[in-house]
């Protein structure tokens, strides 16, 4: 039996394998990711499989209230709106109108907008609006918007979420990036900033995992508030 090692074409197959064993797409998550053409970052939703990794996390926590900062299309936003369940609340943070429009249309395709909050502007700036609002904490936080903003994104999640509360942030390896030497890039800094301080703080414990497939070589961070 032959094996095949940093293909892309095999990690699309190994993929596409465990997605028809295992992750049921239904019509709404298949349009909303097909709407992401209509976005102004096309293909930058998560996979199905790792939506559906992003349900359980938010059903294994026992969470009912997300935060998610970047809505685009809203297809992770629907995976979390399904995992919180009907009595759940999903707030999600989207910087362009053009595409909290199309996350709407989706949302409600997945008759899910009833328990979705999309608010539309800078993140950080709707995320200091919740904290000056007295928001009851958030249980799991999703960061998966600007990467320069990490650090920000990650402030303000603390902020927001109680002891226990899971954070989990998209995209942090881009491949190989994170490692590369003097790349002058912002979003690598906003990678290697956030994750230095997650690092540094007592109160979070974390781990980072690559991943391979549709996406291409990336990760993210799972962090835990003590
Ligand atoms: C980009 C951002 C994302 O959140 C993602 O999942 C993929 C790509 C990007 O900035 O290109
Ligand atoms: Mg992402």
């Amino acid at each position: 039996m032959s094996h095949r090692y940093e293909s892309a074409a095999a990690w699309r197959e190994v993929d596409a394998y465990f997605t028809e064993a295992l992750v049921s797409e239904d019509a709404a998550l298949a349009a909303a990711r097909e709407s992401s053409a209509r976005t102004t970052m096309p293909d930058a939703e998560v996979a199905a499989n790792q939506g559906a990794l992003l349900g359980l996390l938010t059903k294994i926590a026992g969470a009912r209230r997300v935060l998610e900062f970047g809505t685009l299309a809203g297809y992770s936003t629907i995976w979390f709106a399904r995992a919180v369940g009907p009595a759940g609340k999903v707030v999600t943070l989207e910087l362009e109108e053009s595409n909290a429009a199309v996350a709407r249309a989706n949302l409600a395709h997945a008759e899910v907008l009833d328990r979705v909050d999309l608010i539309v502007g800078q993140a950080a700036t709707s995320a200091q609006g919740l904290i000056d609002a007295g928001t009851e904490p958030f249980d799991l936080v999703f960061i998966d918007a600007d990467k320069p903003s990490n650090p920000l994104y990650l402030d303000a999640a603390l902020r927001l979420t109680r002891p226990g509360a899971v954070i989990v942030i998209d995209n942090v390896v881009r491949d190989g990036a994170v490692v590369a030497p003097d790349t002058g890039d912002p979003r690598v800094e906003g990678v290697r900033a956030v994750t230095a301080t997650i690092g540094a703080d007592a109160d979070l414990e974390a781990t980072a995992l690559q991943t391979v497939g549709v996406k291409g070589w990336d990760g993210l961070i799972v962090a835990r508030r003590v």
